[in-house]
């Protein structure tokens, strides 16, 4: 349980304003869009981190020509094991996918990958679905500390090796809501 009331004086820098999430976001969502031209596309956002992403890349692809037959969103709600800033890769499903994936082009799409092994277990239990193809889309890549080598064909933008927070990512459930990505000053992490 954390006990911070306000985010006043929690943020030691950002890392990346919103327009330059926009900017990547946008970069993604022609990526895919012409990659899947005319074929149908399943985009899997995985919560709660992927919460803003998998809706504004949705919208990024929507907004390209010649894009996807169709675009369908569903989700998918984990929760990784791990210390308070780094995952185990022991990941709990909390709410699998609504949507089947036997024969569809499904695109995971993940907040951020640190050491893959998140990424791996999705990887790992969509595959055994048989989908037509399977391909991953990060925003945020910390390419530090991998433990696992998982194809990651789309990658957003480059992350300080650092513990962030905003736009989806938490720390102890707070922060999501932030605009931008973000370092938390020290002492929030001993509060
Ligand atoms: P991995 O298994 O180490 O690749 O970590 C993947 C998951 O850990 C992500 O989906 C996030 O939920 C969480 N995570 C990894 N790094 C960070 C971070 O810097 N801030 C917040 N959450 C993170």
């Amino acid at each position: 349980m954390n006990t911070l009331t306000t985010y006043d004086g929690t943020i030691e820098r950002t890392l990346y304003r919103d327009d330059e999430i926009a900017a990547a976001i946008e970069r993604l969502g022609g990526d895919i869009a012409r990659d899947f031209s005319g074929q149908p596309l399943l985009l899997l956002g995985v919560l709660k981190g992927a919460l803003y992403v998998v809706t504004d890349l949705a919208r990024a692809i929507a907004a390209h020509p010649n894009g996807p037959s169709e675009t369908v969103v569903d989700y998918m709600c984990v929760s990784s094991y791990g210390n308070a800033t780094r995952s185990s890769g022991e990941v709990r499903l909390l709410k699998d996918t609504s949507e089947t994936v036997t024969g569809r082009n499904v695109v995971i799409v993940e907040d951020i990958v640190d050491n893959g092994l998140t990424l791996e277990y999705l990887h790992a239990l969509m595959a055994e679905r048989n989908p037509a193809s399977l391909r991953s889309c990060v925003l945020f890549d910390k390419p530090y500390h991998r433990k696992v080598d998982v194809p990651v064909e789309y990658v957003g933008l480059i992350c300080p090796d650092a513990f962030v927070v905003g736009y989806g990512l938490d720390y102890q459930e707070l922060f999501r809501n932030l605009p931008y990505l973000a370092e938390l000053q020290p002492w929030v992490f001993a509060a």
